[in-house]
């Protein structure tokens, strides 16, 4: 399939903006959805709409089949060995936040430690924060450098004082996110990971941003937990998983309660649920959740090496577009990783480009860029601790899918240029 083939899969990319062909530059907000993805909501809504799990009847019965089916999709799409380590939730921020409070109230407690990214979006930071001060524990920060790479050796010093030799194991978990919202580079989760286990601690995977553009094992990568949102990859929104290995998804407490979560209820004690419906209380989204298998396929078709090959020439065609210029500063450096275990493809840039350009402030060019008929985002990305490391208020983010063209990257480079000269 070709990359103009792939395109026409979504509707929506058709559509004029002030009279201009749409340019969809913000896909690490949210991507666009192929027509079977628009369909399969429809078709559920239209046809098989009914609680699911609940009742006996037979749209009852489809509804549940179809939610079930995208539990196995998105099992098969992480490679995560079991489907009761499948949670379905409303995005990666629940899916987040839904291991702050059970893994928190099981494992965290005064005086230990949570290690978190510098590089974090408020999603993957904010529930840490308030986590700690809920349990009064010490919130850690592994700071990145100003190419945003990782300082591993603070990494090995925060997990060695947090495990002094015959006291408690202290570092009760590690967050961070595997490709930034912001900076647009892999991180080497691996590496990370293996110190981390070394160390007795476990780690949290916000992949809002690496499940689009890795294709993502997490028994390979030995995660222990995996979070993410569907409305980044092609599925309806109000969807996300949290994968979590069974091990500690059992000992963990439900975050939230009520609806088929439960086994045995009296007035007085409920007991609950096995896995994964322990984490899924009330009505699951299930006509949006439904949308996985069609999306999962959509992301698979886009790594075909065809449409991958295209995308690859669109990213570095503008990346190098966007260097020659010099009073624009873009954020975040390529840089091929080498870690104790050898490369691992980490610090590749994954079609996630932030700038900043002297003398012009970044939500203009972010306005009359959208006069233009091209959509990026401008300012904090919800990520306002990286956008202070590197000393300004806010960027300009260009963030592409496999579906944007070449004539779609060469006519935002002249769409900046002309935005620049217009502002200056
Ligand atoms: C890295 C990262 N983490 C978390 C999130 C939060 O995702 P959601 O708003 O879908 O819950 C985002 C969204 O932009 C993100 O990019």
């Amino acid at each position: 399939m070709t990359t103009k083939e792939f395109r026409e899969l979504f509707p929506i990319l058709t559509r004029k903006v002030y009279g201009k062909d749409l340019v969809y530059f913000d896909n690490a907000a949210t991507s666009q959805r192929p027509r079977s993805v628009l369909d399969k909501f429809l078709t559920l809504s239209q046809e098989s709409n009914a609680n699911i799990y609940r009742a006996v009847h037979k749209l009852s019965a489809e509804a549940t089949d179809a939610y079930e089916q995208a539990r196995e999709a998105a099992r098969a799409f992480v490679n995560a060995g079991s489907r009761e380590e499948i949670i379905f939730t409303s995005g990666c921020t629940a899916a987040i936040n839904t291991v702050a409070f059970s893994f928190g109230q099981a494992f965290v407690k005064a005086g230990d430690i949570v290690i978190v990214g510098e590089g974090e979006h408020h999603s993957n930071l904010v529930p840490w924060q308030l986590l700690c001060e809920r349990a009064g524990a010490t919130l850690k920060i592994l700071p990145i450098d100003d190419k945003g790479h990782w300082d591993l050796s603070v990494l090995k010093r925060l997990l060695a004082e947090g495990c002094p030799v015959a006291a408690a194991q202290r570092v009760k978990l590690v967050a961070v996110t595997h490709i930034s919202n912001v900076l647009g580079l892999v991180n080497p989760v691996e590496e990370l990971i293996r110190l981390s286990h070394a160390a007795g601690a476990p780690v949290l995977v916000d992949g809002a941003q690496g499940i689009v553009h890795e294709r993502v094992d997490v028994q390979a990568m030995d995660c222990d937990f995996y979070a993410f949102s569907g409305h980044k990859v092609y599925a309806a929104t109000g969807t996300g998983v949290l994968y979590g290995k069974k091990q500690w998804l059992e000992q963990m407490p439900p975050f939230l309660s009520g609806g088929e979560m439960v086994g045995t209820v009296t007035l007085e004690h409920a007991d609950f649920a096995g896995l994964p419906h322990k984490f899924e209380a009330g009505t699951g989204n299930f006509a949006s959740i439904a949308t996985f298998p069609e999306a999962f396929e959509t992301a698979l078709l886009a790594r075909e090496p065809e449409i991958a090959n295209a995308y690859e020439e669109v990213c570095a065609y503008l990346e190098d577009a966007l260097r020659a210029r010099g009073d624009l500063r873009l954020y975040g450096e390529s840089e091929t990783f080498r870690g104790e275990a050898g490369p691992t493809g980490a610090y590749r840039r994954a079609g996630v480009f932030s700038f900043t350009i002297d003398g012009v402030h970044h939500e203009d060019v972010a306005q009359v860029l959208d006069k233009m008929g091209v959509a990026v985002r401008s300012g904090l990305m919800c990520a306002e601790p990286v956008i202070r490391h590197f000393g300004v208020s806010g960027m300009v983010r260009a963030s592409l899918a496999p579906y944007n063209t070449m004539e779609e990257a060469e006519y935002f480079i002249k769409c900046l240029d002309k935005a620049i000269n217009l502002l200056r």
